[in-house]
């Protein structure tokens, strides 16, 4: 299918004003999630369940959706498109289905696994608890937790703590993490549950990938028991990875990112070309390619980079070259009072003076 006819799908779906409905509840979902619940009219099935009787659960899933924004920002704060959370913006890249938007929705049900699993293992949600599900024992050496669990954790860390030989068992309070998955997607995958058109799948596709950034890189930590610290029995749990791992995973697959079109009955989504590989379960991927972000843009969302800091020196995307689009910055000398010569004195107490530094703060024009 060649780029007009895809255009011509995705206009016409831009006008379905069932579609529309569904789209914009798919944005409440990563611009405010508690408004989904406000905004569905019918609602139904497990999303109605948790909107109507786990309000817990749903204070869960908005800290999970921020804790998603949160590390998109961070993840692209020294890029053009900055991952801003300014509505009229935010809302235009969800409507798009371009790598920007197939990186928001993979990081927001990301956040939301994370959030939701979390708070299974704090004790903060009644529906669930710390994961039980893993049991029994062996010697290390033999058959090490990790072996146990190659199926569900396609890289799991080697335990921590020393590999002396000794009994290790499954105990702790490990993380529930498939609670956590399946409630994401009960959420995050609602407002697509019904379409099958080529949208939606990119969506639900990007969705997974997002959460299983977390659920398929899970590892296992150890506690020693034994006479000071001998090892002779260990306890190991699963446990999810930092988020900023999940964040970093997230954005390697953005850079790599798979461009699809529809195939030839328009209900699954095939590369572009016969020579690249199909992307797996973990990869994203998007049907527009981005709008480059340079200038103010009230149809893409784009804010523009004026004003944006930049490196006079770097030649990466952060670098005053790529950042402010060739249109030149401008450069300010200042001086900034910061703590130096720092001592610590014996005990305990750190002493500092303070020192005059000058940098130069570079904007894009
Ligand atoms: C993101 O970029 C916009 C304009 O491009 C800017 O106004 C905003 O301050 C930036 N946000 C952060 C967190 O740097
Ligand atoms: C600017 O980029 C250069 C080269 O990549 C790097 O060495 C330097 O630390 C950067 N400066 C700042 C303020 O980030």
């Amino acid at each position: 299918m060649d780029m007009k006819t895809v255009l011509v799908a995705v206009c016409l779906l831009l006008v379905s004003p069932i579609t529309g409905h569904w789209w914009a509840v798919g944005s409440h979902v990563v611009m405010d999630p508690t408004l989904v619940c406000k905004k569905t009219r019918r609602l139904r099935g497990r999303l109605a369940d948790i909107c109507k009787k786990e309000p817990a659960l749903l204070k869960e899933i908005s800290k999970g959706v921020a804790q998603g924004s949160k590390e998109c920002q961070y993840q692209f704060r020294n890029r053009r498109w900055n991952c801003t959370n300014v509505r009229r913006s935010l809302k235009k890249v969800l409507m798009r289905d371009t790598r920007e938007t197939a990186f928001v929705n993979a990081i927001t049900a990301a956040g939301v696994v994370y959030a939701v699993t979390r708070a299974c293992t704090m004790g903060d949600l009644v529906e669930c608890s710390c994961d039980k599900n893993v049991k029994g024992r062996g010697r290390l050496g033999v058959l090490s937790p990790d072996h146990a669990h190659a199926a569900t954790a396609a890289a799991a860390t080697p335990a921590s703590g020393a590999a002396a030989p000794g009994d290790w068992e499954w105990g702790g309070c490990g993380d529930n993490v498939n609670f956590g998955y399946r409630k994401s997607k009960d959420f995050m995958d609602a407002p697509y549950r019904r379409n099958s058109d080529i949208k939606t799948q990119v969506r639900r596709h990007n969705n997974d990938a997002g959460r299983l950034a977390v659920k398929n890189h899970m590892r296992t930590e150890c506690k020693c028991h034994g006479l000071s610290g001998s090892c002779t029995l260990r306890t190991c749990w699963r446990k999810m990875p930092p988020f900023r791992d999940v964040g970093n995973r997230l954005k390697e697959r953005f850079d790599g990112a798979a461009k699809v079109t529809p195939d030839n009955d328009g209900h699954r989504f095939q590369t572009e070309g016969p020579t690249i590989k199909p992307p797996g379960r973990a990869d994203l991927v998007y049907l527009e390619d981005s709008p480059d972000f340079c200038r103010p843009s009230r149809s893409t969302g784009s804010l523009g980079t004026a004003g944006r800091r930049c490196n006079a020196t770097s030649p990466g995307v952060e670098g005053c070259d790529l950042l402010c689009c060739g249109r030149g910055f401008d450069t300010r000398r200042v001086a900034e009072r910061v703590n130096c010569q720092c001592r610590f004195r014996w005990c305990c107490e750190v002493t500092c003076s303070t020192c005059l530094v000058r940098r130069e703060i570079n904007t894009c024009r």
